[in-house]
């Protein structure tokens, strides 16, 4: 079994980033600036969007971290959004979801302008990418579509099955498995909680992302002897022996499924940074984009 490092392949990734920001900067260019909006206090949500700030100030982009009140009003929330769209000096933001109840996350997305779209949720980035034009992949499936990718993952003419229909992860990485380029060129099958017969669909995966957000659900009795596992599942479960009082499981049952599989992401330290890193290259294609 080989482990697919996510943490090796995000900090060689990062060092290429920052080998071009350092060349831009020396042309007399500026350093691409990434804003992250963060609305209340989610656990998760102030957790994540950190890392990102964290990991631009490790590539030498400039970043913005704009807190706002749980409270706000959909309106005051459109109005940062507009004020983000309209300022030269940022290259692209993302807003962090989830959103508070009061606020419509269809109406924000729709507010964001789709050259600064740096998670590719607008539609216009959605429609480009199902239609394999230039646009920004969001970032969960892009860092797992490079990963496969680094490690030479064999992907034409595989079986892959999508565990997960969200538009954050399983329906891009689906579109992006099945497209007639490297990787990809796999036969996707896509399932949900409406999927019938699910192990044995399972069963039959070569590939198996899973992006479920349900901790240990696949077990090694439902996948076969060399299957390459993507585990996207980051969930916190308590644990009173960590100094933090939580751990974050997986979706897969890494200890039995490993045992299995030819090549399997670890929870944590697979995805997870491989999506920081694929925001980044976003971010820097943004910046670049606006130049030409
Ligand atoms: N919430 C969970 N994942 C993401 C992400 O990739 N981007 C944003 N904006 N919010 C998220």
């Amino acid at each position: 079994m080989i482990l697919l490092d996510g943490i090796k392949t995000s900090q060689e990734l990062r060092t290429e980033i920052a080998t071009e920001v350092n060349n831009i900067v020396q042309n007399g260019g500026k350093r691409p600036h990434l804003a992250a909006v963060l609305v209340g206090n989610n656990g998760a949500s102030v957790t994540y969007v950190n890392a990102k700030i964290k990991a631009c100030e490790e590539v030498g982009f400039t970043s913005t971290l704009i807190k706002l009140s749980d409270t706000i009003s959909e309106s005051e929330l459109l109005l940062e959004v507009e004020k983000l769209n309209s300022d030269p000096e940022i290259d692209g933001f993302i807003v962090q979801l989830p959103l508070p109840l009061q606020i419509d996350e269809k109406k924000i997305i729709l507010s964001i302008r789709p050259e600064k779209d740096v998670d590719g949720f607008h539609p216009e980035n959605v429609g480009r990418m199902a239609l394999g034009m230039p646009c920004f992949i969001p970032a969960t499936p892009a860092g797992i579509i490079e990963l496969l990718d680094r490690y030479n993952i064999e992907t034409g003419g595989k079986h892959c099955v999508v565990l997960g229909r969200s538009h954050i992860v399983g329906q891009p990485i689906s579109l992006l498995m099945a497209r007639n380029t490297y990787p990809g060129n796999s036969t996707v099958t896509l399932c949900h909680s409406h999927t019938r017969h699910l192990s044995e669909i399972v069963r039959t995966a070569d590939i198996l992302i899973a992006a479920v957000g349900r901790p240990n659900f696949v077990t090694a009795d439902m996948v076969k002897e060399g299957v390459v596992v993507i585990d996207v599942g980051i969930t916190r479960v308590v644990d009173k022996t960590k100094k933090s009082g939580y751990r974050i499981v997986g979706d897969v049952d890494f200890d039995s499924v490993s045992q299995k599989a030819a090549f399997i992401t670890p929870v944590p330290g697979g995805v997870g940074p491989m999506t920081i890193v694929s925001l980044l290259k976003n971010t820097l294609k943004a910046a670049r984009g606006k130049k030409a």
